[in-house]
């Protein structure tokens, strides 16, 4: 596995999905095979890993870490979002499964690339597509959304208090010039705040949920985990283990409602009473396991 990426609760989740030999199990956010070599080698040659990423570039790092363990592990992997997954499950004619997990959010070769515009802290081009399909970026909503509905995205998606003078400041901006970069949002948001972004007064960078909005809207990262939410009980098999690993409270919410509801209706049950937090010795190694909240829940009936 890349040295590049750690994949976070490892244990936890090994342990909770408990991934058996000849069992289906499918990765959804595959990111860099992480989670999912660890579940492949755990359900061994008479089993399957269906793995999904929106992001080409992980896709192909995945496969090569894959195809690095070697031997007769069978692995099928998608360019595809997992509000699609029984699509998927359909062309590999596997429609019921026994594992699904979701490792939310992004990975750190997409927030460490310039390129993709993730950064606040590095120059580039206000991107922040996780998926290169997808035809709007975060320049198109910054340079384009009506003043109140963006700062209602800053306050709603990102929790930003001051969304309203963010949002009045770029709208004045854009007024003369396009937003086309990293650096000018930043610059534009420091300005609206009277902060020098290179103080440490504060403890987070001040465009730090102005950046998480956008991302969230970008990847409309909320609406796909309600759809893969909503889809999960129908491709599970009985028996079947769910765990969606979730990094801010708005995903966690979500998660939380919909085991609770399920279990209520006698679909699910749940596993993890409380979300599994990470050990503070993975905080050192690991440092996004700080925010990682895991649930399980298991497939009920025959
Ligand atoms: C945190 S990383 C996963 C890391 C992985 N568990 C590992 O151990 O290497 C999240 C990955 O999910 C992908 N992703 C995010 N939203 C997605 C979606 N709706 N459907 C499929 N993939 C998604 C991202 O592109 C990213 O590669």
């Amino acid at each position: 596995m890349a040295a590049d990426h750690l994949p976070v609760l490892i244990d936890q989740v090994l342990s909770l999905l408990a991934p058996q030999p000849g069992e289906i199990v499918v990765d959804a956010t595959l990111g860099l095979a992480g989670h999912a070599s660890r579940m492949l080698q755990a359900v061994g040659p008479t089993g399957l890993l269906i793995g999904l990423d929106v992001d080409p570039a992980n896709l192909a790092r995945a496969k090569e870490n894959l195809a690095a363990l070697g031997g007769d592990l069978k692995s099928r992997l998608f360019h595809a979002n997992f509000a699609q997954l029984p699509e998927v499950l359909q062309e590999t004619g596997t429609p019921r499964v026994n594992v699904i997990l979701a490792d939310l959010g992004m990975a750190s070769t997409q927030l460490d690339d310039p390129a993709r515009g993730f950064s606040f802290q590095a120059a580039g081009p206000l991107d922040m597509r996780l998926d290169p399909r997808l035809e709007r970026t975060a320049a198109d909503i910054v340079n384009r959304m009506p003043e109140t509905p963006l700062a209602n995205l800053l306050f709603e998606l990102g929790g930003e208090v001051f969304s309203r003078k963010i949002a009045r400041a770029i709208c004045r901006r854009r007024v003369d010039a396009r937003i086309d970069t990293t650096e000018e949002l930043v610059a534009i948001v420091c300005a609206s705040l009277h902060v020098d972004p290179t103080s440490r007064k504060s403890k987070i960078h001040p465009a730090t949920r102005t950046f998480m909005a956008l991302r969230i809207a970008v990847n409309e990262e909320l609406e796909n985990l309600d759809r893969l939410l909503e889809l999960a009980p129908g491709v599970l098999a009985a028996g079947g283990r769910f765990g969606v690993i979730s990094f801010h409270s708005l995903e966690d919410r979500r998660v939380k409602q919909s085991f609770a509801s399920e279990s209520a209706a006698g679909t699910y049950q749940i596993l993890t009473k409380k979300p599994i937090q990470a050990e503070e010795s993975e905080f050192a190694f690991n440092p996004r396991s700080r925010s990682a909240k895991l649930r399980v829940a298991r497939r009920c009936g025959q």
